[in-house]
């Protein structure tokens, strides 16, 4: 691994030195914690995925089957490589066993800070040595390691859905963050093939505050009947080159989840830009929240 790179002015930490990630524990198998279980034995590590249910795990070794045959299937992933990925991955459902050994803990369990204090207080004492990530997209850093033992290894590593497609990886630095720790998480981002930025740790990061920033003002927008819907996101499609835009993915990613980091980020940022719209407050409250429920700002099948 390239450290030099990862350190401003090129100075290697000694502790950095030589060590290497070999064996990655991912704590979540829903479609977060496969996705980066799929990216890190791709990327040839052994991988330990957990949940607290052996009929999720299952679940998630077959959504992961069926990425990574895409993957063959677009010319991505090589048949071995599919093969030798799936050798790479397997499962538990007991927390400690599957921490233990590892040389990074990768935590994707459901938004909720006492669980995830309770787990990286746990992971903390069963691998002592190893570098913990938590894939947090809006909790503090700082707040998700206030319980383990040297929260100085303890830093986000934010990833993006669909895990395997999406470049970016983004590294969050808790204030008791250490260097080192930082220049790990990043050189491992490389390694996975992934675009590392890194990021202090404060509400939305760098990519949640400016997504919901755009898609708050796009359903504002609406509201104001600027045009519609779909003429708003083909302005930011074809004028800015996003993939899609801001209300597409909002009902991609479910109304809920966005209104949800908006009413964190208008709290903690004491930011009246972030609150949500009304228009978004009442769709949320009618249960039209995106693909999942067959109605958002689209229509779904
Ligand atoms: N394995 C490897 N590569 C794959 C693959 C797989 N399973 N599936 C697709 N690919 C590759 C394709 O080969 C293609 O590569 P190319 O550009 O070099 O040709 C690329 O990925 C795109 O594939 P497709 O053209 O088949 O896919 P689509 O046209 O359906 O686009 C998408 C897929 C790019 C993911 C598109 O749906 C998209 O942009 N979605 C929005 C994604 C997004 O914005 N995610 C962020 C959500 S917010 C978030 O995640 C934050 C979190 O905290 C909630």
């Amino acid at each position: 691994m390239d450290f030099a790179r990862a350190i401003p002015g090129g100075r290697l930490p000694a502790m950095a030195e030589g060590t290497s990630i070999n064996t990655v524990a991912v704590l979540g198998s829903g479609t977060m914690g496969a996705g980066i279980a799929q990216v890190c034995a791709l990327a040839g590590c052994d991988v330990v995925l957990y949940d607290i249910d052996a009929a999720l795990l299952d679940r998630a070794l077959e959504r992961i089957g069926k990425s990574l045959q895409k993957g063959v299937d677009k010319g991505k992933v090589a048949e071995a490589e599919r093969d030798a990925a799936l050798a790479r991955i397997h499962t538990g459902v007991d927390l400690g066993a599957a921490a233990s050994g590892a040389d990074l803990v990768i935590e994707a369990v459901p938004e909720d800070l006492e669980l995830k204090r309770r787990i990286f207080k746990e992971v903390a004492a069963a691998a002592p040595e190893a570098l913990l990530g938590t894939n947090t997209s809006s909790l503090s850093i700082t707040a998700i390691a206030a319980d383990a033992t040297r929260p100085e290894r303890v830093i986000g590593m934010h990833f993006f859905n669909p895990v395997p497609v999406m470049k970016l990886l983004e590294v969050v630095v808790g204030q008791r963050t250490s260097a080192e720790t930082t220049a790990l998480a990043r050189s491992f981002g490389e390694r996975l093939g992934k675009e590392v930025v890194v990021v202090r740790d404060t509400p939305g990061f760098a990519s949640s505050r400016l997504g919901i920033c755009t898609a708050m003002e796009a359903i504002r927008m609406v509201e104001q009947e600027v045009a519609s819907p779909a003429d708003i996101d083909r302005a930011m499609v074809f004028g800015y080159g996003h993939p899609m835009g801001p209300l597409r993915l909002t009902d991609l990613v479910g109304l809920d989840v966005r209104m949800a980091i908006a009413e964190h980020l208008a709290r903690t940022l004491d930011a009246p830009h972030f609150e949500p719209p009304a228009l978004l407050q009442r769709m949320v409250a009618e249960r039209k929240l995106g693909r999942k429920s067959g109605q958002g700002f689209y229509e779904w099948e």
